[in-house]
């Protein structure tokens, strides 16, 4: 029988692009793509995390890599399991380890079907006791609010599968929105831009590439340029071409506005609800997700929105700072989260 010191108590925040996971007491424990290299031949495991990303962006014959999490969602569930497991072991090679309790963040849109396939994919990781926890009010906790609070406070998290918009007080979400639009879209039209107006392909890691080297914050403004390589669709050669950074910084400012005007949708809803949208006027909107890094967001909703803007500290790990707290004060935070108490019962 294993010794019960050896069992843990595991957060884990499965995104779309990076998969962390942290340990109560111990804090953040792996911090990896979510992404998996396979043998295109015998389906054998051959790397995860950032060794499989390298792969990714550099294919090899006879490999292929899985990226099990989309749109905020797991679609491949076999691999994801494998994937977490895999970095876990990882993480902690040496010790013989079970999971007792395990805490992982989903988006708001899950549907029951999404949440019945995470209890199932957490027993086979050998969880005792599964709970789901939406991200907006995971990134919430890990912002330091408290979501049982009266006084309301309205979160985004931008990651790369999705933008979450939610209004949370008393323990739940009043309102809120899961859009596409996301890290990944962006990087999508970036990559749709090119071939159209530079009749040139490039692969999705190098959009965001470009788009991390356009939108950072000690970038001249100046430095309207930018080298690319990329495989001409017309020549049928590779090439290196100067662009223009003005239209793909407009391409990204276009899409930032569709996420602007839902942050509108979801304070004009609270218009029979005046206490809530007041709350909000005081405290402000609140940025989580690797999205919230993108250069002058902050000041832009600022601007359209009139309301006070906090991009938390470190906002790509707000949500696991948030499952390690829930998993430190259990008890507390018990009444936000989502259990399967049918499969739970002893
Ligand atoms: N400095 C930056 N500027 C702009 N975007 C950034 C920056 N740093 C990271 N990102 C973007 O943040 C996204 C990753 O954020 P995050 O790790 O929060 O996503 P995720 O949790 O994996 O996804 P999701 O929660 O949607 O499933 C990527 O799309 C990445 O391009
Ligand atoms: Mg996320």
């Amino acid at each position: 029988m294993l010794n019960i010191e050896t069992f843990i108590d595991l957060g884990l925040d499965p995104g779309s692009a990076n998969t962390l996971m942290c340990i109560k007491d111990k804090g953040l424990l792996v911090n990896e793509p979510t992404i998996v290299a396979i043998s295109s031949d015998s389906e054998k495991l051959i790397a995860i995390g950032h060794e499989a990303l390298n792969m990714h962006q550099k294919m090899h014959p006879g490999i292929q890599t899985i990226l099990p999490v989309s749109n905020g969602i797991i679609g491949d569930y076999d691999t994801a399991q494998h994937l977490f497991r895999e970095l876990l072991h990882k993480a902690k090679p040496r010790i013989l380890f079970g999971i007792h309790r395990l805490v992982t963040s989903v988006p708001i849109s899950i549907t029951e079907v999404g949440k019945r396939a995470f209890f199932d994919m957490a027993e086979h990781l050998g969880a005792k006791e599964t709970y789901l926890v939406f991200e907006p009010i995971a990134a919430a906790i890990g912002a330091g609010i408290n979501p049982f609070d009266s006084v309301a406070s309205l979160i985004v998290n931008l990651g790369a599968g999705s933008t979450q918009v939610a209004v949370i007080s008393l323990g739940g979400i009043v309102s809120g929105e899961s859009l596409s639009i996301s890290g990944n879209q962006i990087n999508h039209e970036i990559v749709q831009y090119l071939k159209e107006k530079n009749s040139l392909a490039i692969s999705d890691y190098a959009a965001e590439h470009i788009k991390l080297q356009i939108t950072a914050t000690d970038r001249p403004e100046r430095e309207n340029r930018l080298t690319v390589k990329g495989f001409n669709l017309l020549s049928g050669f590779p090439e290196t071409q100067e662009i223009s950074t003005a239209a793909l910084r407009e391409l990204i400012s276009t899409m930032l506005q569709e996420i602007i005007l839902a942050i509108k949708k979801s304070i004009e809803v609270l218009a029979n609800k005046p206490d809530v949208a007041v709350d909000i006027l005081e405290h402000g909107i609140y940025l989580t997700g690797g999205g919230a890094l993108l250069n002058g967001i902050d000041k832009k909703i600022h601007s359209e929105t009139g309301l006070p803007v906090t991009i938390c500290d470190d906002p790509q790990t707000t949500v696991s700072t948030g499952l390690c707290t829930i998993l430190e004060n259990f008890e507390l935070y018990q009444p936000v989260l989502i259990n399967n108490k049918t499969k739970h019962k002893p």
